[in-house]
């Protein structure tokens, strides 16, 4: 059993921001898989028309801070992600004023960045920022929350197994296209479990908490095991120029940028896995954290069971890159 089904429960409602995203949402099944209280703050509440009725929809966007406002009165504790927008600084230094001023406990979750002090984090913003420049605002609005008067818990969750599910298609076609040196990854259903222990848990201490697999991984191991959960042979063959083309069609705008220049960059790093991110991971989980062979097990079973991810449309250009695959 994860250690949040052990908690005393809030009578206070828990709000989320981004619960339709890949986050919010396993923050808000996590939380709700404990019993806990939830309320949502959507932009478009016929989005989250699935969840259950018990679940408060507070509508309302970052950009209007009346509805932050309105969302956060009376709540136990809040979650933010922070959205691909250009204004995602002035988003989240809107939403952490705001917590501010209600008292509430803040738990986000931003970027494998990260470190003990404020100089060690400086240094890590500077490096990342060079090599990143896009990330900037990302890593300076972590800093914010990192250093608001939230009892802040800042999460920072390694490149997620489940960005690999976009690029079925190519899964099921023999070929994993994304550029991948060496990694830590990490499971969303982690992120929202370890998200709602901090949440229900006021006994965690504020502070900075790598989420991250038991491993780290690169592009061939990444094959490799979707070659044995699907049972046929998967090649690591990185493209950029494919990797672009998936996320334009799946994602498109902002998002699909951000994702375009985070494989720029973890296309070329080796990052391993250590040993203190797993002991930060396992202790706001209570066990160890999700490998990368249960993920595409669990995923592969699905996808078995279904008819294979079609080619979309018109994406001939697109096709015939993938097409040749060795
Ligand atoms: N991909 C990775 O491997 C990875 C790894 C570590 C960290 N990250 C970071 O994770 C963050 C993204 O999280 P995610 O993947 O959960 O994002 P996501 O799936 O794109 O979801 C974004 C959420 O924010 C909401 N939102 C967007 N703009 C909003 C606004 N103006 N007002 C209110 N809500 C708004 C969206 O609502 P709608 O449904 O209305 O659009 C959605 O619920 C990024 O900062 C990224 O850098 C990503």
């Amino acid at each position: 059993m994860n250690t949040v089904h052990s908690l005393p429960l809030p009578t206070r409602p828990i709000l989320v921001v981004g619960a339709t995203g890949a986050i919010g949402s396993q923050v808000v099944r996590a939380l709700l898989a404990a019993g806990a209280p939830v309320r949502v703050f959507v932009r478009s509440p016929e989005k989250v028309r699935d969840l259950p009725e018990t679940v408060e929809r507070a509508p309302g966007t970052l950009e209007d801070p009346v509805a932050i406002a309105r969302a956060l009165q009376g709540v136990h504790a809040a979650f933010y992600v922070s959205p691909h927008d250009e204004q995602e600084e002035v988003f989240a230094e809107r939403f952490v004023s705001a917590c501010e001023r209600e008292g509430v406990r803040l738990v986000f979750s931003g970027v494998y960045v990260d470190g003990r002090t404020r100089l060690a984090r400086f240094a890590m913003r500077t490096v990342f920022g060079l090599m990143m420049p896009h990330y900037r605002p990302k890593l300076r609005l972590a800093e914010r929350v990192r250093t608001s008067r939230t009892d802040p818990v800042v999460l920072s969750p390694g490149n997620y197994f489940q960005m690999d599910e976009v690029c079925r298609a190519h899964l099921e076609g023999g070929r994993y296209p994304f550029p991948l040196g060496l990694v830590p990854r990490v499971d969303t259903r982690d992120v929202g479990e370890a998200a709602a222990r901090a949440l229900l848990d006021p006994s965690v201490p504020s502070g900075g908490y790598a989420l991250v697999g038991p491993e780290s991984l690169d592009g061939e191991q990444t094959a490799a095991h979707w070659s044995a959960a699907l049972g046929r042979p998967v090649a690591y063959l990185p493209d950029l120029e494919v990797t672009d083309a998936i996320f334009d069609r799946v994602y498109g705008g902002r998002k699909a940028l951000d994702c375009q220049k985070s494989y720029r960059m973890v296309g070329r790093v080796k990052m391993k896995t250590s040993a203190a991110d797993v002991q930060q991971t396992e202790f706001l989980l209570g066990r160890p954290p999700r490998s990368f062979a249960e993920y595409t097990r669990d995923v592969a079973a699905s996808w078995l069971a279904t008819a294979p991810a079609a080619w979309p449309a018109g994406l001939d250009a697109e096709q015939r890159l993938h097409e040749p695959v060795s």
